[in-house]
């Protein structure tokens, strides 16, 4: 039975906060080509099309098969799940943490990125947020009764944070700084010089700086990507999110790992035990196996979005699309040609092309002028884009 919607309005304030859904228009045009039996190509969505090592999911077969199995999970995760993060991130950054006090599973990162809000903040504090974004941190923020305030990564400065832009948006209210190194959706790298003086900046100001490093594994051209707790200091003011829907291609899994400040990470933990019961326990187990075992296989996954990435901005150069090369990540960040915003140019991508991709706009104001497109297509898929791009004679 279904009620009046207008009945009553259950709706809280911070729901009502939330910025508008930009992307319905879109949605709705999706939903109609597919109806009307247009071949959709969707370059829309981050969600890895590679699946997960082979060896993890035996585990979890396997795992699953014990009828121990399937009790509540501890809060804080296996000992050896905790103790598997923290020599994943040692080997792979060099950084010794405690598996005990600086390292927490999470139901992948984003539920970290999400009520990490909830631990550190009180209603009114300021949270330094980049534009463009992942959409999470103003929602966060939003949610936990905190205001976000917008800096600006502009391409003229390799999409980094000016420091003295920064700098001027500090006031006693603000609490929390955001990066996303490799970045969603401009593909940037971080250099050590930026963390370094963000994590001055933070240490004299007390403010804790939580670097989002979803993408940390898929870097290309040989080069790797840094962990924020790299920079001297960083351990006082800092807290990293890691996940494996990326690098390990398992995102339907909900597995990923905050590491850094011990009070931080106490408490989200806090914040956890009141809101959820654990990652299921085969999961845990199938995460160490990835963890420890799978090394190689992140490598050969990263090499695949390498070649797509590849082949796909050189194939646009060639029918006049001068978009830069992405350092990393699966997205294209690319600059819109001539005289379209940002939905304009996706809403006719896809009217013209059947083609979906993400307007620049719904990552923030400097979004704006570009769209994002991903790579989570085999080749052959890609091609059709290219050629359909071309068809449309717009460059
Ligand atoms: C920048 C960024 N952070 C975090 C996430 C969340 O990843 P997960 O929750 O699957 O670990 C995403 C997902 O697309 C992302 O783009």
């Amino acid at each position: 039975m279904k009620g009046s919607v207008e009945k009553f309005d259950f709706k809280a304030t911070r729901i009502r906060k939330l910025p508008p859904y930009l992307f319905a228009e879109i949605d709705r045009m999706k939903e109609e080509a597919t109806a009307s039996g247009i071949d959709v190509i969707d370059l829309g969505v981050g969600d890895p099309d590679l699946t997960p090592p082979k060896a993890v999911i035996e585990t979890l077969i396997h795992s699953a098969q014990d009828n121990d199995a399937h009790h509540y999970a501890s809060y804080t995760g296996l000992p050896r799940l905790r103790q598997a993060f923290a020599g994943w991130f040692e080997t792979r950054f060099g950084i010794k943490v405690d598996p005990d006090e600086e390292v927490l599973p999470l139901l992948g990162s984003k539920e970290g990125v999400g009520h990490i809000f909830l631990a550190i903040t009180d209603p009114g504090d300021e949270i330094l947020v980049p534009d463009p974004g992942y959409p999470v941190y103003t929602a966060g923020a939003i949610l936990a009764g905190a205001i976000p305030k917008y800096f600006p990564l502009r391409m003229e400065n390799g999409f980094l944070p000016d420091i003295d832009e920064l700098r001027s948006l500090i006031s006693p209210h603000t609490k929390m700084l955001w990066l996303n190194y490799p970045s969603n959706p401009t593909t940037a790298l971080a250099t050590m010089d930026i963390f370094e003086e963000i994590v001055n900046l933070a240490n004299e100001h007390g403010i804790l700086v939580c670097q989002d490093a979803a993408y940390s594994e898929i870097v290309f051209d040989g080069k790797k990507a840094i962990s924020l707790l790299q920079a001297p200091g960083a351990i006082d003011v800092g807290i990293e999110f890691h996940s494996l829907s990326k690098t390990f291609c398992m995102p339907g899994w909900r597995v990923g790992f905050a590491v850094g400040n011990a009070k931080a990470i106490s408490c989200l933990a806090k914040v956890k035990t009141n809101l959820d019961s654990g990652i299921f326990l085969p999961v845990q187990d199938a995460a160490i196996t990835a963890l420890l075992k799978c090394e190689g296989d992140t490598g050969k996954r990263c090499r695949v979005f390498e070649n797509r990435r590849s082949r796909f901005v050189s194939g646009l150069k060639e029918i006049g699309w001068d978009v830069p090369l992405p350092p990393a990540t699966f997205y294209i960040w690319a600059p819109i040609p001539g005289g379209y915003d940002s939905m304009g140019f996706a809403a006719h991508l896809l009217e013209e092309a059947g083609i979906v991709c993400t307007p620049g706009i719904g990552f923030g104001k400097h979004g704006e002028g570009f769209v994002r497109m991903s790579l989570t297509m085999p080749d052959d898929r890609l091609e059709v884009a290219i050629e359909r791009i071309k068809d449309m004679q717009i460059i």
